[in-house]
């Protein structure tokens, strides 16, 4: 039906019926910006049947106002051992804490992003739906959880939740006429999309580490052009690799498989070679638990389904870590059936996201990435990151890779460009600072500007050493601190600089800096935390209490943001 005709029947309905609200609040917590993005999808679908919606992100969304709520939508992912992003987190502590209202008028359902190789899988998620329901929400329908390749389980979400806030408000029948209006709505939706990646010319791939360096780290240029794709500082690439050859053909090999067997692609029907299926669209080198469930059932042998019995969970997780496919296949042989029911039960191969090194305003048409192979060894044999070593080892100027922009609102250069900046990225976390300062050079931007970097040796891992130097000498960039961790007989981090400075960085913030940290979360997120909060503590006179309440502040503020992986 056309937009006059659904409306007025939507119309007529509803003043039949006054009742039931037509005001959706949507609330989403989101590191990356998936859940966002979702979020912002879902809203205009709404707000084209007539209902009024307002999205925010839960830190902006003042819980108290929870009991006034009919209508909840919750979109929210969960991060590494089942922590809500930040942006979730104190309002999901306010749920659980003596404040949370009684909330017998809400109607809500919970969209839960995570990845099933994670143990915590959807946790944060899983929390939410669990807890408005215990403080007496109903569910207008069911949480639906996703994995890394989530399009079709959203969808069945959106389905499930446009069709329960219309059927509270016109006849069932009618409802699924709007179902389906929605679906076939425009679409605001980039022409580049994480399921329509464009394909980027490789312009320059360099070693950025020195002769003798233990490490490699790429330095990539890419194309945009013709692809109409922007991009701000701090968002991020996403990259589909392609599987390492060697791992693909042992795969083949091992299972007697002919590697020109069709199979299929994925779930829309196409269809080609095994080998190709298996470089290019299937994940080969993670294994998860609801893999391991469907293997069972082509495992010949028993080990398998014993290994998944509930009283050895623990061994379960043990096996999983850090092995992939080829073990898989090589620890519970013999199989049974042909290529194309193995890899139906493969997750999609995902792509990997990178933090932007450059600025689009500074390199118009291009994008730069700074990717560290990763490669290491483990139970006996050399493994390596699929993206990163694609990226080292079979990736050359005139190649494409299909790439897509990741937009990431939680991780932006201040609105106030007088704002001072301090950032914070040891190691591959430089590269969205390099974005920030050659936007703030290419803009002549006046806000001051620190960056904290930190890697092995000096001589060989000064990633973009000539461009920090070339910014200190242009003003783009008013100081730069940095640690070296193994040039000295003791180990000095960046948090070891923080502390050093602990003046200077207290004097910034109070001069309303705004603080960045990009790279590694467990072990260097977690300590440079820490570290701000010695220096608040200290520099203010604050008890450990109001230091974590000044910086719980600048975080809901945006004034901390970080991009942790
Ligand atoms: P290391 O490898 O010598 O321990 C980039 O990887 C840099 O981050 C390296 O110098 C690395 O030092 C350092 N690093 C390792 N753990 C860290 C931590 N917990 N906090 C800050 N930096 C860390």
């Amino acid at each position: 039906p056309s937009n006059a005709i659904r409306n007025a029947e939507v119309g007529a309905a509803v003043t039949s019926q006054p009742a039931a609200s037509r005001e959706v609040i949507i609330l989403f917590g989101s590191q990356t910006g998936n859940c966002q993005r979702l979020a912002g999808s879902l809203s205009r679908k709404l707000e084209e049947q007539g209902f009024q919606v307002t999205l925010s992100a839960m830190n902006n969304f003042k819980p108290t106002a929870l009991k006034k709520v009919e209508n909840l939508l919750l979109l929210v992912s969960t991060h590494g051992e089942g922590e809500p992003p930040d942006n979730a987190r104190i309002f999901h502590e306010f749920l659980y804490s003596k404040r949370a209202p009684q909330l017998e008028n809400l109607r809500f359902s919970v969209l839960a992003l995570g990845d099933t190789s994670y143990e915590f899988f959807c946790q944060t998620g899983k929390e939410f739906d669990q807890r408005l329901k215990e403080l007496g929400g109903k569910r207008l329908s069911p949480r639906v959880d996703c994995d890394l390749d989530y399009d079709d389980s959203v969808a069945e979400w959106f389905e499930g939740v446009i069709g329960a806030l219309n059927a509270n408000l016109i006849a069932p029948a009618i409802a699924a006429k709007v179902v389906q209006a929605a679906e076939d709505a425009e679409s605001q939706e980039p022409l580049y999309t994480r399921n329509n990646p464009f394909k980027a010319e490789v312009l320059e791939n360099l070693n950025l580490n020195g002769r003798g360096s233990d490490r490699e780290t790429r330095h990539l240029e890419l194309s945009l052009e013709g692809s109409n794709i922007q991009f701000e500082p701090g968002d991020a690439l996403g990259v589909y690799p392609e599987n390492h050859p060697e791992l693909v053909d042992v795969i083949i090999h091992t299972m007697g498989w002919n590697p020109n067997d069709k199979v299929p692609f994925n779930k829309k029907g196409d269809e080609g070679a095994l080998r190709e299926a298996l470089l290019h669209h299937y994940e080969i080198t993670v294994l998860t638990k609801p893999l391991l469930e469907q293997a069972a059932k082509l495992s010949a042998s028993n080990k398998l389904s014993e290994l998944l019995a509930p009283d050895r969970a623990s061994e379960l997780k043990e096996y999983i870590q850090g092995r992939d496919l080829l073990d898989l296949i090589q620890d519970f042989s013999p199989w049974e059936g042909p290529a194309s029911s193995f890899v139906a039960i493969l997750r999609k191969l995902p792509a990997r996201l990178y933090s932007i090194a450059s600025s689009y305003k500074a390199n118009p048409d291009e994008v730069h990435l700074t990717v560290r192979a990763v490669r290491y060894e483990a139970h006996g044999r050399e493994r390596y990151g699929v993206c990163s070593v694609h990226c080292a080892e079979r990736v050359e100027p005139g190649d494409t890779l299909p790439i897509y922009i990741q937009h990431n609102p939680n991780f932006k250069l201040p609105t106030n460009p007088d704002a001072p900046i301090i950032m914070i990225g040891p190691g591959t976390g430089v590269a969205p600072f390099r974005s920030f300062l050659e936007e703030r050079g290419e803009l002549g931007v006046e806000g001051k500007s620190w960056l904290f970097y930190g890697d092995r040796h000096f001589v060989t891992d000064f990633l973009y050493q000539t461009d920090w130097q070339r910014m200190l000498k242009d003003g783009v960039l008013s100081k730069l601190d940095v640690a070296f961790s193994r040039d000295t007989e003791e180990k000095v981090y960046v948090q070891h600089r923080i502390l050093q400075k602990s003046r200077e960085v207290y004097e910034w913030l109070q001069e309303g800096a705004h603080v960045y940290v990009c790279g590694d979360e467990k072990y260097m997120a977690h300590d440079v935390h820490s570290a701000l909060l010695t220096v608040i503590q200290s520099e203010g006179g604050l008890n450990p209490e109001a230091a974590a309440a000044y910086l719980e502040d600048m975080q809901q503020t945006q004034r901390y943001q970080r991009d942790v992986y």
